[in-house]
């Protein structure tokens, strides 16, 4: 099957108003490494009960690559996620940071990391210090990237630029507290902060899954401008394998802790290996069949 025929898995919602900006067919394997890990391990211990979250899971992760990191609930992305943030250490194996080691033994270290990488979670609603308006939100921003002593109307321009790339009004925002936004737009003003961080890798984590279905549709759009705009790396995380397929550069499947499959999302989607990754995509709903409605019994 060709890359730009339409395959019967598809995102819920967003299909058509999503524009998908990436170039399918470029190789990222030859862009420089970014993030990478080998064997890497969580074990958590509760009680008598011992969980694998993650299983010696290897990645690599490329320069602008989009990838996306697929599995149902439980399968251990968000643990996974923590670690990759240097939120959680691993019990096992190894992160790689631009290809060496990552060193984040002091919190000197780990704030230098946190340059590099930062991430958007599922409940925007919980990203905010609830006693920070959102003038001081964007201004910290401007202050980690050495912004500190710019001149005021430098920084209200920048706040500015980054509010109207997510479609806010800085305007109108400068008195507000984010818990008096609507959790689309605080999942865009995330997205302001990291137009204004600009981080060389952006993790989102379910960002959409909390979001109607039209503001998710907007904040996916927005990431990838903001992907293609910055030339950042993505790690998308997400449950939905249709919505995976149309925006990654590489997926990568994980179940019970373990990566099962990964490559391109045509080789992972077209020709699924994994009985897990085959179920994944037969679970999605082929919103463009007719129904066939032939077998429905009308009393
Ligand atoms: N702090 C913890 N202590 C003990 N067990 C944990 C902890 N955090 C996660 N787990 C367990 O690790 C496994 C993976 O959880 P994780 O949250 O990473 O899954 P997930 O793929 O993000 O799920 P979801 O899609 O529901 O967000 C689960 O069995 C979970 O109960
Ligand atoms: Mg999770």
């Amino acid at each position: 099957m060709k890359t730009d025929e339409k395959i019967s898995v598809q995102p819920e919602d967003t299909r058509e108003s999503v524009t998908f900006g990436s170039d399918r067919n470029k190789d990222f394997s030859k862009e420089p490494l970014c993030l990478s890990g080998k064997g890497v391990t969580r074990v958590f211990h509760t009680g008598k009960t011992t969980t694998v979250a993650v299983d010696h899971v290897n990645f690599e992760f490329h320069k602008g690559e989009l990838i996306s990191i697929v599995g149902e609930s439980g399968s251990g992305k968000t643990t996974l996620s923590k670690i990759l943030l240097g939120l959680l250490e691993p019990t096992e194996g190894e992160i790689f940071f631009k290809g060496q080691p990552r060193d984040i033994s002091t919190g000197a270290k780990k704030k230098e990391y946190w340059k590099g990488i930062q991430a958007i979670f599922q409940d925007p609603f919980s990203s905010y210090n609830v006693f920070h308006k959102i003038d001081a939100v964007l201004l910290d921003c401007i202050n980690m990237r050495g912004g500190k002593n710019l001149p005021k109307e430098k920084k209200i321009e920048m706040m500015t630029e980054a509010c109207s790339f997510v479609n806010l009004k800085f305007a109108e925002l400068t008195n507000k507290y984010p818990f008096e936004l609507s959790g689309g737009q605080m999942q865009r003003l995330m997205i302001a902060r990291i137009f204004l961080l600009k981080p060389d890798i952006l993790l989102a984590d379910e960002p959409t899954s909390m979001i109607d279905a039209c503001s998710r549709a907007t904040i996916l759009d927005m990431l990838l401008n903001l992907r293609n705009e910055t030339g950042m790396t993505v790690i998308f995380i997400t449950h939905d394998i249709g919505l995976a397929y149309y925006i990654s550069d590489s997926v990568y499947i994980m179940e019970h802790g373990k990566f099962v499959e990964s490559g391109r999302p045509d080789e992972v989607m077209l020709t699924p290996k994994a009985p897990y990754t085959k179920r994944l995509i037969s679970d999605v709903p082929k919103i463009h069949e007719p129904w066939d409605l032939s077998t429905v019994e009308i009393k």
